[in-house]
């Protein structure tokens, strides 16, 4: 495995690939490697020839007020994984590689990113957009992967390959969880023992909305009040979202569902925001 550094050592190895006929896969991350993000991992080396697997903190992507500084990061045991999981190539740029310091180009879909996340970070998806773009143009993959954990995500980078004509297969990734249900995140790395435990709140109340789901329950604003009640049993919780949505336009439903829907959820614990959601097909 290669550990890359530019993006002129990056596209010369690509260019050698190409020419032998190879298919590309592309991973994007932000490092502080967890299963979550090795389950991308091995499905792209599973249907690609070749995998890059990208770590960069995206500095575009964060807010102010974020935790863009405390992110945690660590590239030696992420170099570690991604070799053990067959990854040919960590592109980690550096410094001002990926950012002219006078750059003048944003990415901006709208809409699809005024909603969940969108609302509540705003410039977020901005700046993932215009750091997915940048990546996609660097590596040209055939097959990009993507955590189903961020939702809103995949539905906007969806709606960007389409709008944008790249060539790129977009491929969803089931959510991966701990043992008890927790869904995996680097930020779990924040929480205090009593937090990670206040945590299960957030997977609990969705498996709650999904055996109201499995026995038929259609009403949206009654799946939305039962996930509310459940998390604000827990003291440790404050709700920043709990939405029930159309899956791919992520338009809210209030009334009876009647398409497959997703029900993202974000939620505080103590100081630290994590996100959840499940996705139902009615
Ligand atoms: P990051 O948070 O590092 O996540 C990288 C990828 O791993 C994302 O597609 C995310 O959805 C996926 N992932 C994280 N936790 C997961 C889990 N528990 N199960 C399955 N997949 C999981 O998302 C980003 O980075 C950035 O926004 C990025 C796309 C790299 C752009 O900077």
């Amino acid at each position: 495995m290669m550990i890359v550094n530019t993006i002129e050592e990056v596209r010369n190895l690509i260019k050698g690939w190409r020419k032998e006929g190879l298919s590309v896969g592309f991973v994007p991350t932000m490092g502080a490697l967890h299963e979550g993000h090795q389950s991308l991992m091995e499905r792209a080396v599973s249907q690609n020839d070749r995998v890059v697997a990208s770590i960069f903190v995206n500095p575009t992507q964060f807010g102010p007020n974020e935790d863009f500084e405390a992110y945690p990061r660590d590239l030696e045991k992420d170099v570690a994984l991604c070799k053990e999981v067959g990854v040919h190539v960590v592109f980690a740029p550096q410094g001002e590689e990926l950012y002219f310091p006078d750059k003048a180009t944003t990415v901006h879909i709208s809409g699809i990113t005024d909603v969940l996340c969108g609302s509540k970070r705003p410039g977020h998806f901005d700046g993932v957009c215009l750091v997915v773009s940048k990546f996609f143009n660097i590596i040209q993959p055939d097959r990009a992967y993507f955590g189903q954990k961020d939702a809103q995500q995949v539905a906007v980078i969806k709606r960007m390959v389409r709008d944008l004509n790249y060539e790129i297969e977009i491929v969803s990734c089931p959510i991966v969880r701990e043992a008890d249900g927790l869904a995996k995140s680097s930020r779990n790395l924040y929480l205090s023992k009593e937090e990670r435990e206040a945590a299960l709140v957030l997977n609990k109340s969705l498996e709650f909305v999904k055996k109201a789901l499995d026995q038929g329950e259609r009403n949206a604003s009654i799946l939305k009040a039962a996930i509310l009640s459940c998390i604000i049993q827990e003291p440790l919780a404050k709700i920043d979202y709990v939405e029930v949505v159309e899956m791919e336009s992520l338009q809210s439903i209030s009334g009876d569902i009647n398409c497959p829907i997703l029900i993202p959820i974000a939620v505080y614990i103590g100081k630290t925001r994590l996100i959840d959601n499940i996705t139902y097909a009615v």
